[in-house]
C-alpha cells in the first residue's frame, strides 16, 4: 500500500456502525471549526493487520476537552476529562473513546511522565513508542479513511518488525521495554536489529520506573494470549533479571500457564493465578521485595504470599489416607486462587487431589447446628461450646453425620459420656 491508502472500507468492515457513524460526526464537527481529527495508535496498527480492536483513541489538531463535550452531549454520554494532559474519555452504552489532543512530549527525566506540548499530528505520531503504533487515520469529511504514514509503519507490518522511531525511545520511557517484548511476541514480529541493541543497551533504564508502572506493564502481559511467550523472551533478553534475578520465564512456566487456561476454560485465567504461578518458585525472602515494590492490592499480594507459603506444608498432604478434617484444618485459611496454583504447581496426583478435594467440596461443607441450637440442647455458651460446634464441623467434613438429626443425635452422645 502507498502514502495515498484509504482505510474507510476497512473501518466499515472492522468497527461497528455505530462507532464509524460516531467518527464521521467528530471528523464534521472539527473540520466545521477549521481543525484536524484523527484516529491514532493501536487501533490504525489492527485495522491493517484486518483485526477488530474497539479501543478508539482520537487525536485533534486542537482542544480535545472542547471537542469531547460536544461529543458527549450528541450521544448523551458521560464524560471524564484529564485536564493536566488536554484529555478526556466518552462513554455510552457499550461504547468509550478517547480524545486528545496532537502533543509534542519532553522528559524532564528518564521514565518520569512526559511534560507536554500542543502540536501537530506528525510531532504527536513521532513522540510514539513503535512505527507500528505510529499510524493516524484522518476523519475529517474531505480526507475521510486516509492513512498518515510518515515513519514506514506500513513497511514494518509488511516485514514484520517491531521498530523504535528514534535512539532515545527506551530512554525516555523504559516501559516501552517491555510494550516490545508484548507486540513481537502477540503479532509473531521480530525485534529489529537496531532497536534490540537500544533496547539491551537500555535495560538498565528500566530502574527509572516506578513499581506502578511496572505492575501495569506486568497486568497487560498477563492479559496476552499466551504471556508465557513474553516473560521467556524477557528472560531471555535480561528484562525480567531486572524484577528479580530469582524470577523464570521457562518451559516449566509454559507448561504451567497452559494447564491454568485449560481449567479456566472457556475464560482465560485471571491474572492472579498466572502471577502466583509465576511466583510459586519464589522463596518468602524473594518475592517480599518485589511485593513491596509493585505495590499489588492486598488481596492479590495476600494470593502470592498464601501461593508461597502453602508450598511447604505439602508434603503433609501427600497421602491418600490424609483425612478430610486435616486437609480442612490446613487449608482453610489460604486464599482459594493460592490453592489453586498449588495444584497446577505440585508434581504429586495425590496433593493435588487432596487440595481438589478441600477446593471442590471442603470448604463448602458447614454444620447445621447453630450455637443457638446448642443452647437449647443445655450447652453453656463458652469455650466448650464453641469447641463442640468445631467438632460437629469435623463430624461433617468426615461424613460421621449426614443431616440434622444426625448431628443432634452425635451431640447427645457426646454430652452423655
Ligand atoms: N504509546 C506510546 N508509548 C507508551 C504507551 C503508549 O507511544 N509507553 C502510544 C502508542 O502509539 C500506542 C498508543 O499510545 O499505540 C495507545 O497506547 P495503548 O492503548 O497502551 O496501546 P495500543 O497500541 O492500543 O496497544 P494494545 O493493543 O496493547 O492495547
Amino acid at each position: 500500500m502507498t502514502e495515498s491508502t484509504n482505510l474507510s472500507c476497512r473501518m466499515g468492515m472492522e468497527i461497528p456502525a455505530r462507532l464509524t457513524t460516531f467518527m464521521q460526526a467528530a471528523g464534521k464537527i472539527a473540520a466545521g471549526r477549521g481543525q484536524r481529527l484523527y484516529l491514532v495508535g493501536g487501533v490504525v496498527r489492527d485495522l491493517l493487520l484486518g483485526q477488530t480492536n474497539l479501543d478508539l483513541d482520537l487525536v485533534i489538531e486542537g482542544n480535545a476537552i472542547e471537542l469531547a463535550q460536544n461529543l458527549a452531549e450528541m450521544v448523551c454520554g458521560k464524560i471524564t476529562i484529564h485536564t493536566r494532559f488536554n484529555t478526556a474519555k466518552i462513554q455510552w452504552d457499550k461504547w468509550s473513546v478517547d480524545l486528545a489532543s496532537a502533543r509534542s512530549e519532553s522528559y524532564a527525566q528518564p521514565g518520569a511522565l512526559p511534560s507536554v506540548r500542543p502540536n501537530s499530528i506528525e510531532n504527536d505520531l513521532f513522540r510514539r513508542d513503535f512505527t507500528i503504533n505510529a499510524m493516524a487515520v484522518h476523519l475529517n469529511p474531505d480526507y475521510y479513511g486516509k492513512l498518515i504514514d510518515q515513519y514506514g509503519g506500513q513497511g514494518d507490518l509488511k516485514h514484520r518488525l517491531i521498530r523504535v522511531l528514534h535512539e532515545k525511545s527506551f530512554i525516555d520511557d523504559a516501559t516501552r521495554i517491555w510494550r516490545g517484548l508484548r507486540y513481537e511476541q502477540r503479532l509473531g514480529f521480530r525485534l529489529e536489529d537496531t532497536t534490540l541493541r537500544l533496547l539491551e543497551r537500555d535495560i538498565e533504564m528500566l530502574d527509572t520506573i516506578s513499581g506502578d508502572r511496572i505492575r501495569y506493564e506486568l497486568e497487560c502481559v498477563l492479559q496476552e494470549k499466551q504471556p508465557e511467550r513474553v516473560l521467556f523472551r524477557a528472560e531471555e533478553l535480561g528484562v525480567l533479571g531486572k524484577l528479580s534475578p530469582a524470577l523464570k520465564g521457562n518451559g516449566w512456566l509454559a507448561a504451567k500457564f497452559e494447564q491454568a487456561r485449560q481449567v479456566s476454560s472457556p475464560n482465560p485465567p485471571p491474572i492472579g493465578l498466572y502471577l502466583a504461578l509465576f511466583f510459586y518458585r519464589l522463596t518468602v525472602e524473594q518475592s517480599n521485595p518485589l511485593l513491596t515494590f509493585l505495590r499489588l492490592p492486598k488481596s492479590l499480594a495476600q494470593v502470592l504470599r498464601d501461593t508461597i507459603s502453602l508450598k511447604d506444608w505439602l508434603p503433609r498432604l501427600d497421602s491418600p489416607q490424609v483425612r478430610p478434617g486435616y486437609i480442612y484444618q490446613v487449608l482453610k485459611d489460604y486464599k482459594p486462587l493460592a490453592i489453586t496454583a498449588n495444584s497446577l504447581a505440585t508434581d504429586s496426583a495425590t496433593v493435588r487431589q487432596n487440595l481438589g478435594l478441600f477446593l471442590d467440596k471442603l470448604r463448602y461443607v458447614k454444620s447445621v447446628l447453630t450455637g443457638n441450637d446448642l443452647m437449647r440442647l443445655g450447652i453453656l455458651p463458652g469455650p466448650r461450646l464453641k469447641e463442640i460446634l468445631r467438632r460437629l464441623h469435623e463430624a461433617r467434613l468426615e461424613g460421621q453425620v449426614r443431616s440434622k438429626r444426625e448431628e443432634e443425635a452425635l451431640v447427645r452422645d457426646w454430652l452423655a459420656s
